[in-house]
């Protein structure tokens, strides 16, 4: 009987050991999704390749299947999205980020909404945590300052004077 006891005991106390060992691992992440990286910059690489920041803030970056260096990554784009918005254009990050303290970078994620071309609806309010929101600004600070200002947004009356496509065609148009 003590016999039996005891090796539950021991066996108890070993699962407990593992699932501390586990979770210590990270098996069990404590609040929301993140990504685990060597560094907060290398999480930050890895969130803004994956969640499409160079889409739109990076020029040529299709164009180039995704290869441009990470020296050309998110300086801004000169070509407009066109909607009810007016023509808006992609902000140079790597100025952007530079000049906004981390605080006021995450506080924009949590609150900014759509409808626009950013799609702030796949990042805002909690749909990524601020640890990751924190990442990417790491990461683009870490790349520094680099290019010049996209061109100022327009609205919708104006014909833009540089290259721009369609996200929403208006009535009529193809
Ligand atoms: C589909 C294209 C697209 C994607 C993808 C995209 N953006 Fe944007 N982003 C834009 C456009 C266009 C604007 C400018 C919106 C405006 O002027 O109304 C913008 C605006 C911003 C702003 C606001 C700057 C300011 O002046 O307030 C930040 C910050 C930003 N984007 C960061 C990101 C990050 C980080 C990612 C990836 C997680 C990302 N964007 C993905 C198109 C995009």
């Amino acid at each position: 009987m003590f016999a039996r006891s005891g090796v539950w005991a021991l066996l108890s106390a070993a699962c407990a050991a593992a699932a501390i060992a586990w979770c210590a691992r990270g098996g069990v992440a404590a609040g929301p999704p993140h990504v685990e990286a060597s560094s907060q910059i290398a999480a930050g690489r890895y969130v803004v390749q994956s969640a499409g920041c160079n889409d739109c803030h990076t020029p040529g970056w299709a164009v180039s299947n995704g290869t441009l260096p990470e020296s050309a990554w998110l300086t801004g784009s000169s070509v407009g999205s066109r909607g009810p918005w007016g023509t808006a254009y992609p902000p140079n990050l790597r100025l952007f980020a530079h000049a906004l303290p981390v605080t006021a970078w995450v506080q924009l994620f949590r609150t900014s909404n759509g409808p626009g071309p950013m799609p702030w609806w796949n990042f805002s309010h909690g749909k990524m945590s601020d640890r990751d929101l924190a990442a990417i600004h790491a990461f683009i600070r870490h790349l520094g300052p680099a290019g010049t200002a996209a061109p100022i947004d327009l609205p919708p009356n104006v014909e833009p004077s540089t290259a721009y496509t369609w996200a929403v065609p208006p009535a009529g148009r193809h």
